[in-house]
């Protein structure tokens, strides 16, 4: 994860087609970020190579890292290059493929009707709060079997580790700044690990019907994982599934109000609504980057990137770039094919996909079918989240009228 934002900007990303067509269209496809210390890919064939050549970009930072000591705890099936990511990601890959997730659809429903019933009258909500925060958070708790009443403690480790204030970075020292965020995620790590050692016990003692459990129990080569492993696998879990699909719900709000039409639209086809997530996906991917490194010197449009040096795939850049999108600028519900590389690619493929997708598609629809004339309140400016890997509206106030049923 890189420590730093590479683009200050990039900081309030509204509108992300522009910013990131002007940085394609002066930096070119790669160049190197001299402040950052990384290099930055901009185009989709590459972006789309660096994702997936696991043999020339690695995804395991500890194997170069200036510190690997920083490393010995956030080991996951994210940060680990095959054999060993074969071996961690078929444990889980059964409990998320689109079959399994299927199953808990009706939980995903009840969960957003709960939620829209407590907004119902008021007549107004803030999206994020109120709806595509709660949501994931409550499903991945119930799939690893954690009590959701604890989500105001995952909030906070959440945040800590994925926003982090990029304000005064134009102004301050970069070591500093690098300094304290490997403190404020080291501090946050702890904590979450020392919550989920609790757990971890609990369900030694007495397995339950969970994710945690079934991690506990499962075994590669007549091996049990080791805790560290467990760990990660579950704070991974926590983290990168949630405010991912935070966003991707907020984003749609976004999209959506910017042409009233396609909302009208979509609430009267829901059977739409996929494809639509698919264009949110690639018009504000929740994930802006993927992070790797170069195992070997690689030769990319002319330049060198040397052994070891950490590479940055801009996804939101790649789902922009005219070769593979024709017209990248218009938000099209129908676009046809849409091969964004909103989820990554190759076997890092977001595990999460079919969730995502599920609870994107069931929240928004439920939305749709209940609410009308949902308008984003004008009064105040959209902020979008500080974080330089991580795009989404912090709050989505709108109004609406509930239907009659
Ligand atoms: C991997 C994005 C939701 C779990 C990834 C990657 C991306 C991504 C881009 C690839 C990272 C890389 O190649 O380095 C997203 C987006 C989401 C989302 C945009 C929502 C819209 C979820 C959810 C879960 C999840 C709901 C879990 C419940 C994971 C895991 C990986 C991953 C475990 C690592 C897979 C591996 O390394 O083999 N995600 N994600 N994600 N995602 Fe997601």
């Amino acid at each position: 994860v890189p420590m730093i934002n590479p683009r200050d900007f990039l900081t309030q990303l509204l509108y992300p087609y522009d910013s990131f067509t002007a940085l394609r269209t002066d930096f070119g496809p790669v160049s190197y970020n001299e402040r950052a210390r990384f290099w930055e890919v901009f185009e989709y064939d590459d972006v789309l190579r660096v994702a997936s050549e696991h043999e020339t970009f690695s995804s395991d930072g500890s194997k170069f890292a200036a510190h690997p000591e920083e490393f010995t705890k956030g080991q996951s099936i994210l940060t680990t290059d095959p054999p060993r990511h074969r071996q961690l990601r078929s444990l889980v890959s059964q409990a998320f493929t689109p079959r399994a997730i299927a199953s808990i659809a009706p939980r995903i429903a009840a969960i957003t009707h709960n939620l829209l019933d407590q907004v119902a009258e008021q007549g107004s909500m803030d999206i994020i709060a109120d709806l595509s925060y709660p949501l994931p958070v409550i499903v991945i708790s119930e799939l690893l079997g954690v009590p959701s009443e604890d989500r105001a403690r995952f909030k906070r480790w959440s945040d800590d580790i994925v926003f982090s204030e990029y304000d005064d970075l134009s102004s301050g020292n970069l070591e500093e700044y690098n300094e304290r965020v490997r403190i404020t995620v080291r501090r946050t790590l702890d904590e979450l690990y020392d919550y989920f050692r609790v757990v971890l016990a609990e369900r030694r003692l007495q397995p339950r019907q969970d994710l945690v459990s079934e991690l506990l129990a499962a075994q590669i080569e007549g091996q049990s994982l080791s805790e560290a492993e467990i760990l990660a696998f579950c704070t991974l879990l926590l983290i990168a599934g949630n405010i991912t699909t935070t966003n991707l719900i907020g984003n749609a709000l976004l999209c959506f109000d910017e042409q009233p039409e396609v909302m009208d639209q979509l609430a009267k086809s829901p059977e739409l609504l996929p494809q639509a997530i698919e264009e949110v996906l690639r018009y504000r991917s929740p994930a802006l980057l993927v992070g790797r490194y170069a195992t070997r010197e690689v030769e990319l449009h002319g330049q060198t990137i040397p052994t070891g040096q950490m590479v940055i795939g801009w996804i939101s850049s790649a789902n922009f770039d005219p070769c593979a999108f024709p017209q990248p600028e218009v938000f099209d519900i129908t676009r046809t094919p849409n091969r964004h590389l909103a989820f990554g690619h190759g076997i890092h493929f977001c595990l999460g996909a079919p969730l995502a997708r599920l609870e994107a598609k069931i929240a928004l629809g439920i939305l749709l079918e209940r609410f009308q004339q949902i308008r984003r309140k004008r009064d105040q400016p959209v902020e979008t989240i500080h974080s330089a890997f991580i795009l989404g509206p912090k709050h989505c106030p709108v109004t609406f009228k509930a239907r009659q049923v």
